[in-house]
């Protein structure tokens, strides 16, 4: 069983990646049958869909940036789940996490390869309350139109996903509440996943 998460920030190891690497650790101590791999999008040049059409006939694209890289990662049949983490933006994920999503329309095109996949969501702000929870419905809306299995964050708070405070005075590193955010979809995620795919 393997579970990807993408760090949809464009800046390299910050706050999100810390974030996604928190909620993947919890993953993988709740069940150590779980593989984990982390990939950030920094870096890479993912431009958004241009509605060629083509991946309406065969699983490729016309596009010739990094996206093409993601296609086996995702299509992987032993893909059991995606964590998707993501700063907040204007109140919504950023553009190279909508970018990534919009190209996954590929794999609803050839079959729903990502039907069944468990789906957890993190958005990391700036402030408190700048609007994690909105930029994480939006994230959720794209898993749905894939046929994927969205999770809250799971017991005790059990509400949308994990939300982040990056602006915290001491760091995200103190953000306790987040943290625990992370951590219990780290181990929501897991739980849905062996009783999907284990
Ligand atoms: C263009 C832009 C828009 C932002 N909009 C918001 C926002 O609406 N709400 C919020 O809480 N933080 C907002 N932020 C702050 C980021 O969400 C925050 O710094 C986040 O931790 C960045 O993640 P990173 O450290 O992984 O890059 C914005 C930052 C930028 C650059």
């Amino acid at each position: 069983m393997k579970i990807v998460g993408i760090s949809c920030s464009p800046r390299k190891g910050k706050s999100t990646f810390y974030a996604l690497e928190t909620c993947l650790q919890a993953t993988k101590e709740a069940d150590p049958k779980i593989e984990t791999t982390l990939i950030e999008l920094s870096g890479m040049k993912i431009s958004g869909c241009i509605a060629c059409g083509k991946c309406t006939k065969v699983l490729e694209c016309s596009q010739e940036d990094d996206f093409p890289k993601m296609i086996p990662i995702l299509s992987d049949p032993e893909l059991a789940g995606l964590v998707v983490a993501t700063p907040v933006y204007f109140g919504s994920m950023t553009s190279q996490c909508k970018a990534l999503l919009d190209r996954c329309v590929m794999f609803r095109r050839n079959g729903f390869l990502l039907r069944n996949k468990v789906g957890g969501v993190i958005a990391v702000g700036g402030a408190r309350n700048g609007g994690q929870e909105l930029a994480i419905q939006a994230v959720q809306a794209a898993m749905l139109v894939q046929d994927m299995v969205v999770v809250s964050e799971g017991q005790p708070t059990s509400h949308y996903g994990a939300t982040l405070w990056s602006g915290h005075p001491d760091g995200i590193e103190k953000d306790t509440f987040g943290l625990e955010t992370a951590r219990s979809l780290g181990r929501r995620v897991a739980e849905v996943t062996a009783k999907i795919h284990g």
